[in-house]
C-alpha cells in the first residue's frame, strides 16, 4: 500500500543561473555524481515500494526531461500541472489520484531536490513512519536537528515522551523572521521540518477537507476524471481555480494531528549556492570548485563553471562564481537572496 509522491515543479530559482526556468536544479546533476536530483530522489525509495508505486508530480514543460531521466515511468506515473500553485494543490491533485487507485494507500510525499547522505538511516525512519501512519489519522514529517537560523525552513516543536519515536507536534511554524528562528535556536526545543511528509490517503484528504475545503470541492468534482483519458483536461481547469498556497501554510501549521520523527539521515535542502557550499568539500584555502581554474589569492569561494573554459580568478574572497549556458553569475555569499531577482531581472534581457 506505499506510494511516493515526488514533488518535482518548482523552478530552483536561488539557485540561477545554475537552475534556469527549462531546466531546473531538480533535474541537474548538482553533486557531481551522475545523476539528477531527481534520479537521487527516485533510487532513495528502491527499496521502500515497487517502481510502479512511484508518482512525480512536474509542471507539463517538464514532461520530457522527466521521461528521458526515469524511463521506467509510465505515463500515468507522470501528472503534469498545467501552472505552479505551490505544494498544496501539487499534493492534493496526487492524493486524489492515487486513492483513487487505492484507498488504502499510504504515502511518502518529498521534495526532489534534497540530499540524503545515510541511505540505511532514511529506509528505517520512512518505514517507521509508514508504520505509524497506517495506523494512525496523523500526518507525520521527519524533523532535522537544526544548526543555524534560516528563516526558509518550517520550525517544529515537540512534545518528548520517552519510548515513542513519533513524537506529538505542539507548533509548526513556517518560515519565521530572523528573530522568531534565532529565538527557537536558542531555545533547544525545535527541530526543522524536512518536508518530507508520510501519511495515509485518507488522513491527508481529511485534512484539505477541514482546511483547504475550497481545494478539496475543486478536486471532488473531477474524481470520476482521474486515471482516464479526461484527466488532463480536468487539471487544466481545476488548477485555474486554486490558489497559490503551500502545504506548510494551508496545513501543517493548522492541523493538530502532526507527528515529528527525528532524523538524523545526514540531509540537506540544496536550496541555494550556500548550502552546496556548506556541503562539499573545500580546498586548503576553503573553495568549493567544480570546473577549470587556477586560483590566486582567492578563498571561500564557491565556483562552479563549464568544464570547456578556463577560469582565472585572483583576489577574491567569499564569493559565488557561477556560469551556465551564456549567463556568468558573480556574486558576494552573503548577498545570495539577491539571486532570485536576478534571475528575474534577466529574465527581460533575454
Ligand atoms: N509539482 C510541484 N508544483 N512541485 C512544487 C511546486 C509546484 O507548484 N512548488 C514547489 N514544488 C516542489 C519543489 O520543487 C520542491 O521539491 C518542493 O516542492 C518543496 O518546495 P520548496 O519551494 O522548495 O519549499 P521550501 O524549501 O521553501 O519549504 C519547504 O521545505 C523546507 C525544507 O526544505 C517547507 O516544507 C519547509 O517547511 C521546509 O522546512
Ligand atoms: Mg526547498
Amino acid at each position: 500500500n506505499t506510494y511516493v509522491v515526488i514533488m518535482a515543479g518548482g523552478i530552483g530559482s536561488r539557485f540561477w543561473p545554475f537552475s534556469r526556468t527549462n531546466y531546473p536544479k531538480q533535474f541537474h546533476d548538482v553533486l557531481g555524481t551522475g545523476q539528477s536530483m531527481l534520479q537521487a530522489t527516485a533510487e532513495r525509495f528502491k527499496n521502500i515500494c515497487p517502481p510502479e508505486n512511484v508518482f512525480i508530480v512536474t509542471n507539463k514543460d517538464y514532461e520530457a526531461l522527466v521521461k528521458q531521466q526515469l524511463p521506467e515511468l509510465t505515463d500515468n506515473q507522470i501528472l503534469l500541472e498545467p501552472i505552479g500553485r505551490n505544494t498544496a494543490p501539487c499534493i492534493a491533485y496526487a492524493s486524489y489520484k492515487i486513492a483513487q487507485l487505492n484507498p488504502n494507500a499510504n504515502l511518502v510525499v518529498t521534495p526532489a531536490d534534497h540530499v540524503v547522505l545515510k541511505q540505511d538511516v532514511f529506509t528505517e525512519v520512512i518505514n517507521d513512519a509508514l508504520e505509524a501512519a497506517a495506523k494512525d489519522d496523523v500526518l507525520i514529517t521527519l524533523g532535522i536537528t537544526p544548526s543555524r537560523p534560516d528563516t526558509g525552513y518550517g520550525y517544529i516543536q515537540y512534545i518528548d515522551e520517552a519510548g515513542s519515536k513519533t513524537k506529538k507536534v505542539k507548533t509548526f511554524t513556517e518560515k519565521p523572521n530572523l528573530e522568531l528562528a534565532q529565538m527557537f535556536l536558542e531555545s533547544g526545543d525545535f527541530v526543522w521540518n524536512s518536508g518530507i511528509f508520510i501519511w495515509s490517503a485518507r488522513s491527508i484528504l481529511k485534512a484539505f477537507r477541514q482546511h483547504l475545503p475550497e481545494i478539496t470541492e475543486v478536486f471532488e468534482e473531477g474524481l470520476g476524471t482521474l486515471n482516464t483519458s479526461d484527466e488532463q483536461n480536468f487539471i487544466t481547469r481545476a488548477y485555474s481555480q486554486c490558489r497559490n498556497v503551500s502545504i506548510d501554510y494551508g496545513i501543517m501549521e493548522k492541523v493538530d494531528n502532526v507527528y515529528v520523527l527525528l532524523a538524523d539521515i545526514g540531509w540537506s535542502d540544496l536550496g541555494t549556492w550556500n548550502s552546496l557550499y556548506t556541503i562539499n568539500e573545500k580546498d586548503e584555502a576553503g573553495n568549493v570548485v567544480d570546473g577549470e581554474v587556477m586560483l590566486y589569492d582567492t578563498k571561500d569561494c564557491i565556483i562552479k563553471t563549464p568544464k570547456d573554459r578556463l577560469v582565472v580568478l585572483q583576489g577574491l574572497e567569499d564569493y559565488i562564481v557561477a556560469e551556465y549556458d551564456n549567463v556568468l553569475m558573480i556574486c558576494k555569499k552573503t548577498e545570495e537572496q539577491k539571486v532570485k531577482e536576478f534571475m528575474a531581472d534577466a529574465k527581460s534581457k533575454k
